[in-house]
This record gives C-alpha cells, structure tokens and sequence, in this order.
C-alpha cells in the first residue's frame, strides 16, 4: 500500500472533501431544464486551490445522472481538442464515419490528400452531427475547459456554438481558471453571453474539513496516525488544498507505522523546503510586476499589516494601492482580516517572500 496523498495538480485526490454546495448546484443544473443558469458555470480561485479536482469529482458524478463529462485544458487547438474529446469520449454512443487516414499518396500523379478534405468540413457542423446523435440517445455533454485564458479566437466560436445550441442539445458548460484570466474571457464582448455564467470562487477548506480529510486520507493506507498530528497538519495547511497533499505526503513519508506529533513535525520541515518551488512559484508567475511590488511590501511588514504603513513602504498613492490590493484580493492572494488591515491568504507565501527580499 503505498502515500495515500498525492500533491501534484489535476489529479483527483483519493478522498475529496468539500465543495459539496458547488457540486450539489452544477448536478441540479444539469437536472433541471435546459434553461438552468448553472449550466454554464465557472469555477475560479487561485492556483492549488482544487479547480481542476472539482471539474474531475463533478465528471465522476455525472455519470450517474446520464451526462458525459468532455474535458479539455485549454490549448491552441481548443476546438480540434473539443471535437477529438467529444469522440473519444463518448465513443460508445456514437457512429464513427469510416476514418480516412489516406494522406499524400500519389496515384498517377495525382495526390489525394483526404485529411485537407475532412478539415475544411466545418467544425460546428461536426460537433452538430456529433450532438445530434447523442442528444437523440438522451445523453448530455459537459464541456470541461480547464485552465480558461482570455482572447482567444477558437473560445469565441466555441461558446458562439453553444450559445445557440444551448437549448436544442444536451449540453453544459464548465469552466475553471484563475481570476484574472476568467475574467478577462468575461470581458469579451463578442462572447458576453459567458458572463452570465455562474462564478464559483474556490476558498481554503475549514479546520474541520481539513481535519477530516487528513484522518482519512491516512486511513486509506496502514498508517496510523494521532490526533494530535492530524491537528497539526491541518493547522500548517491552513487549509489549503494542495498544501495538505504536500504535508500529507511528506509526513506519510519520514514516518513509521505509528505516527506521533514529533515524526509529523519532522514530515512538515521536510514538506516546507519544497513550497517555494512547487506552489508559491506558480502563483507569483500569474502575477504583474506591480503586484510583486505589492506583495513584496507586504512580506516585509509585520502581517496583518496596516494599509498606510503598505502605503508608505511601497511609495504607491491611495488609488493605486486600493487597485492592486482588490486585484491581489480577488485573485485570492490577500484579503482583509479587519477594516484598514490586509494579510496573506496562502500559507508560507509571507516567509517564502521575505527570505527573498
Ligand atoms: N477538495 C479537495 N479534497 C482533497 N484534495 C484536494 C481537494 N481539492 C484539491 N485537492 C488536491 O490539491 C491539489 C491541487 O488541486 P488542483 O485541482 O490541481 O488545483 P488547481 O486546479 O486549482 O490548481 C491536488 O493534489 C488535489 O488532489
Ligand atoms: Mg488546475
């Protein structure tokens, strides 16, 4: 039996916790008639948070309602990825034309090159071939776009697609990404029927549920751990997704059979030199230049920190301070702990940053 925790991204976890309220609302949707605004959701919160495993725990339960989940992370080819995913996906409830793969073969000097054929076939009339089939079956589709960024010329005429098809098919729409980038898609004029969409913004766990998801995550493999350890963990967490993953698996690790406080303790500093590169990292590269500054600002002040006092470490004026500290906001990197106060949201993000300053 082997960790029980996995701290990577896009993997659904062996036990998932949590999200109930979002899962619960998407599966109504999809319940419900054609017309329910939760057919079109977007799911966003900062990296780590647990986008993708809530777009993977939702794909695994509708199934059971008789809708098939179409995930694709977003990419150059979306629509190609699309069409492909549609097939691949639902390949059982679907006739396959005769595939033909014959390209650049010369007969008599003449090229047949069927593959230039088949592409200039248009993609909405395929998906719409594709869709009829299943729709005529009852069988519904999620489209799961996964790691959404805004501009994006196959995106437009994706959701021009299923805008109109809305209704006739049996189709909903889910998407995840981090803030900035969902909401620049939602600026788009040309797709602004996407605003609409339901937004879901990903939070930290709570204490409680982070405690339960230690307990039984560790309860899936021999190892048996102690409360006190389990309290621990989730207090380091601080209830952050991806942290107890990484926490869960180092303690895992370093440890016996029977796991106290001091071989948790000792499971965490280990966990700790890797949070740097493998989260805090990839938050800061979603970030500006201007809100490193502000951030950076932040780590040197004793936390939670005084607005004025930021102000007057990092030289920016009121309006600009005000910008950047709702964009750190809703990017899920800061928030308010009380009136004229602001602090880190991401554990170890204030050490990490002030080692470096
Ligand atoms: N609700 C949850 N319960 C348990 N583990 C979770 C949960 N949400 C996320 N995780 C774990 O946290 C890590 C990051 O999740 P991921 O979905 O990749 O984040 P994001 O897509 O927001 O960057 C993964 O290891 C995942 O298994
Ligand atoms: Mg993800």
């Amino acid at each position: 039996m082997g960790n029980p925790f996995y701290p990577s991204y896009g993997i659904l976890p062996k036990v998932f916790l949590g999200r109930e309220d979002i899962i619960r609302e998407f599966l109504y949707g999809l319940e419900n008639a054609p017309g329910d605004p939760n057919r079109s959701t977007a799911i966003t919160g900062a990296r780590g948070t647990g986008k993708t495993a809530v777009l993977k725990e939702i794909g695994k339960e509708m199934l059971r309602l008789g809708w098939i989940p179409v995930y694709v992370l977003m990419k150059n080819e979306l629509l190609d990825d699309i069409y492909e995913e549609t097939i691949h996906s639902c390949k059982e409830h679907i006739k396959q034309e005769s595939k033909r793969k014959v390209t650049g073969i010369s007969l008599f000097q003449v090229s047949i090159n069927w593959e230039n054929i088949e592409q200039e076939e248009r993609w909405e009339a395929k998906m719409h071939n594709l869709l009829s089939q299943l729709t005529e079956k009852s069988i519904g589709v999620v489209f799961e776009i996964d790691e959404v960024q805004g501009n994006s010329e196959d995106l437009r005429r994706f959701a021009a697609f299923f805008q109109q098809y809305r209704e006739a098919f049996k189709i909903a729409l889910l998407m995840a990404g981090i803030p900035h980038q969902l909401d620049s898609v939602f600026s788009d004029k040309v797709i602004s029927f996407l605003r609409r969409s339901r937004l879901k913004q990903l939070g930290l766990l709570s204490a409680s549920e982070s405690k339960i998801l230690i307990r039984k995550t560790f309860s899936l493999s021999h190892k048996h751990i102690t409360e006190e350890a389990v309290d621990f963990i989730a207090e380091k967490s601080g209830g952050f997704p991806y942290l107890i993953q990484l926490l869960g698996y180092e303690v895992w690790e370093s440890a016996a059979d029977d796991i106290d406080i001091e071989q948790t303790r000792a499971g965490v500093n280990k966990a700790e030199t890797y949070i740097g590169s493998s989260l805090i990292e990839l938050i800061l590269q979603d970030l500006s230049l201007t809100d490193k500054d502000f951030i950076y600002g932040l780590a040197a002040l004793r936390t939670p920190a005084k607005v004025s006092d930021l102000m007057e470490y990092t030289r920016f004026d009121r309006n600009k301070l005000n910008q950047y500290r709702r964009r750190l906001d809703r990017e899920g990197v800061i928030y308010s702990p009380e009136r004229g106060y602001v602090d880190f949201v991401i554990p170890y993000m204030k050490e990490y940053l002030s080692e470096r300053l």
